[in-house]
């Protein structure tokens, strides 16, 4: 199957693959056609950047145990031809970190395509902890970008069949298929291309917090109290993406009945046909909601509970699976808790919010609660 999919990739075509984060949808990173062909098949804007995924040295894969010196020598090899100047703590974090799940971006090498960058001049790389993934970028024997393999917007694939789904109608897609994916969501991303320190572009499974315990290095984090607010209220500030086709509402733990309501009635106004049904998240433990079922108020709403990890990784794990299973149900609405405070929530918020946002046909999901 690699040997058949690296003919491919070298033929200028598409090829899925599982990483570690999500299933990518990769291309040849020195072809531009090929490259061109992602953002046609995932209907992407070309403005929208790609992250570049490379090889880890043999070296590095082999022994744990090599030195600071020779891990960064061995690294910097490989990325010689895409980075125009790499930082001191790139290669802190690149040996603390790769392969893993952390995307850094970089002043960008003069030869790296427009096409991946969007004419910026940075690029974003990521070398993923996924067997298949790194025998196929072996075998390719050179680098793939890959986006996470869904058309724009919605939500991350973490199952080959999620890719055959999302793509299905085109034959011409290989998907590899390497099982669930670990973590579910995509890699963290770590701004290195600004004299201003490191920035946190996109939070993950790898926090700050983290970065700091294993390298020193402070990362700034995005804003928990104003751009990742808990409140609903705020979602409309927040981007579309990730998001399932059924409309998805986050709600507060004491608000679940206060937005059930509005929501059956903004429905109700809208003439919905016979008895809505809703697919609502409750935690693990939490105390029982049936009670609610048998509320006067919403004698016009089916509701069907399912239980969520209070964990967070395995919460992650199950997120884009549950969204994508989800929408196969003919549900009226999805409800899901917001998650707690905290950095380690931080990449799990910010996909619920962002897909709680851009979810359902059209933007009819803001219930003000
Ligand atoms: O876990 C992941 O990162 C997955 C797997 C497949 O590796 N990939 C992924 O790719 O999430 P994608 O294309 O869905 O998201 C890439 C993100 C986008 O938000 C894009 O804006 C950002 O990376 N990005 C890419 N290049 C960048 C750059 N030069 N500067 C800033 N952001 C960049
Ligand atoms: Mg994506």
């Amino acid at each position: 199957m690699i040997t058949e999919a690296v003919r491919r990739l070298k033929d200028g075509e598409l090829v899925a693959f599982p990483t570690e984060t999500v299933y990518g949808l990769g291309a040849d990173a020195k072809n531009s056609l090929a490259i061109e062909k992602i953002y046609a098949t995932k209907g992407r804007p070309s403005t929208h950047p790609l992250i570049v995924h490379i090889a880890a040295p043999s070296a590095v894969t082999t022994n744990q145990q090599l030195s600071p010196e020779t891990c960064a020598n061995e690294w910097l090899q490989v990325l010689t031809p895409w980075v125009r100047d790499l930082p001191p703590a790139a290669l802190q974090l690149i040996c603390a970190f790769w392969p893993g799940p952390l995307t850094l971006v970089f002043k960008k090498d003069k030869h790296v395509l427009d096409a991946i960058t969007g004419g910026q001049s940075t690029v974003a790389i990521r070398s993923p902890n996924h067997l298949v993934a790194q025998t196929l970028l072996q075998q390719f024997g050179g680098a793939l970008v890959a986006p996470s393999a869904n058309r724009f917007g919605k939500v991350s694939p973490t199952r080959a069949a999620d890719v055959c789904a999302e793509f299905g109608d085109q034959a011409e897609i290989m998907v590899l298929d390497g099982g669930d994916c670990e973590l579910g969501i995509e890699s963290t991303i770590v701004d290195l291309s600004s004299s201003d320190g490191l920035r946190l572009l996109r939070p993950g499974s790898i926090t700050p917090a983290a970065i700091y315990a294993k390298t020193g290095l402070r990362v700034d984090s995005i804003n928990t109290a104003s751009e990742l607010s808990l409140s609903p209220r705020v979602s409309g500030s927040f981007k579309a993406h990730y998001a399932p086709n059924t409309p998805l509402y986050l709600y507060q733990a004491d608000h679940l009945m206060v937005s059930l309501e509005k929501l059956a009635t903004q429905l109700l106004e809208k003439n919905h046909p016979g008895k809505l049904r809703v697919a609502i998240g409750i935690w693990q433990g939490a105390k029982s909601v049936s009670t609610l079922a048998a509320d006067a108020a919403l004698s016009s709403i089916q509701l069907e509970f399912f239980t969520l990890p209070n964990e967070h990784t395995s919460f992650a794990n199950g997120l884009y699976r549950s969204l994508r299973d989800l929408d196969q149900q003919q549900n009226d609405a999805i409800f899901l808790p917001e998650p707690p405070y905290g950095e380690i929530w931080d990449g799990v918020r910010d996909r619920l919010q962002r897909a709680a946002f851009g979810s359902g046909p059209s933007s009819a999901n803001q219930v003000n609660s």
